[in-house]
């Protein structure tokens, strides 16, 4: 393995405070990718395809040795909050903030990049630096992949990170297989009969049965779902009603499903709707119930993980990673490219002594940017080790 490269902690910063002071929603990132793609050709890199599912860059550098095409991810949208902090990198766009660490994934990886390039001979195989739309729920990873992102070159291998407020800056949160939950909605409908609140016996109250379901759900997922499969389901609105005394006709229920492993989760819709078809009638009422899928679980490949662990001994010490780290029940858009290849997305710690340890999509959130530095360690570090 190449010695490792020289730290650009000022470039690494002044990258994330840019980008942090410019923030753009999923598919608008059309500024930060023109910042981008500048930076990337100013360090030598040009072969480069931009556009790709709208404002997606991948750039490829091929190496002076024979070896795999190995793609590094990062995620370039901001989120729809308005910035809190009082600090002279604050967001300069009212309702947009980047509240996830995205800024720092860019920041990372295009500093990675220009050292790489640096270093183009020592390198075994082709590295794709791929900057990515649209992680904030319109699967911008998945429009990637039917855009070719994963071709031309044949890419064998996908990386990624995710900066984790959860964790001390200087550790590694690392898991083999399912990591992160998958995200799926559903919408329920449930009709009945409205009329008078004081005459329940002449309606048919779809309230008392909405009430009834949410707590039938759960008893859904603690008494069909082994334990061992975590899963989750949280309603998180029910719309219904006008005044104290009048039984409405109808309710709307919005809920959230999340699990790890493929098959419960795709047994999941089957599930609920025999639940509410059941109960509904035995309740004398209708409904309507759509299941929308959304990202997969993120499950990593234990080979490839091997090469991130052996990064990180190097990159923050031995011990130092969390591994297995706890499953986190977000979900990441990541996932759709590790359905098609092997591959692994860990998480670097960012709480620090003083900042960096509120949650992601926090108004006041905010990174210590020493972990920039061990994110740069740890992509430089893949990309090298062949
Ligand atoms: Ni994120």
């Amino acid at each position: 393995m190449p010695t490792s490269l020289m730290l650009p902690i000022d470039e690494l910063v002044r990258y994330r405070r840019h980008f942090h002071a410019h923030p753009e929603l999923s598919y608008q990132e059309f500024e930060t990718a023109a910042y981008i793609e500048r930076e990337l050709r100013a360090g030598g890199i040009d072969e480069l395809r931009t556009g790709i599912a709208k404002t997606g860059i991948l750039a490829t550098l091929r190496g002076g040795r024979s070896g795999p095409t190995t793609l590094l991810r990062a995620d370039m949208d901001a989120l729809p909050i308005s910035e809190l902090n009082d600090v002279p990198y604050r967001s300069t766009r009212q309702g947009v903030m980047h509240a996830c660490g995205h800024d720092g994934h860019m920041a990372i990886l295009l500093a990675s990049a220009r050292a790489l390039a640096a270093r183009r001979s020592e390198i075994a195989g082709t590295l794709v630096f791929c900057f990515q739309p649209a992680e904030e729920g319109p699967a911008g990873a998945k429009a990637m992949v039917q855009e070719g992102a994963l071709e031309d070159p044949h890419v064998d291998r996908v990386f990624a990170l995710h900066l984790f407020s959860g964790l001390d800056v200087g550790r590694i949160g690392i898991r083999d297989g399912a990591f992160f939950a998958s995200s799926d909605r559903f919408i329920l409908r449930l009709r009945g009969k409205g009329g008078h609140g004081g005459m329940p016996e002449r309606s048919v109250d779809p309230i008392v049965a909405a009430a009834h379901l949410v707590t039938i759900f759960q008893s859904l997922v603690s008494r069909e779902i082994a334990p061992k499969d975590p899963v989750v389901l949280s309603i998180g609105k029910i719309e219904s009603g006008t005044t104290y005394n009048v039984i409405p006709d109808s309710v709307e229920m919005l809920g959230t499903v999340r699990a790890l492993d493929a098959a419960v989760r795709s047994a999941m819709p089957e599930r609920i709707e025999r639940m509410v078809q059941g109960f509904c009638a035995a309740m004398r009422m209708e409904f309507e119930f759509e299941y929308l899928w959304g990202y997969p679980p993120t499950v990593n490949d234990a080979v490839t993980n091997d090469i991130v662990r052996a990064v990180a001994r190097q990159v923050v010490g031995a011990g130092q990673a969390d591994d297995p780290h706890d499953i986190v029940m977000w979900s990441e858009d990541m996932a759709y490219m590790l359905e098609e290849r092997p591959g692994s997305y860990f998480i670097v710690g960012t709480r620090g002594p003083q900042l960096g340890a509120l949650p992601q999509h926090s108004a006041h959130y905010d990174i210590d940017e020493a972990a920039l530095a061990i994110g740069f360690g740890m992509m430089t570090g893949i990309a090298l080790h062949g």
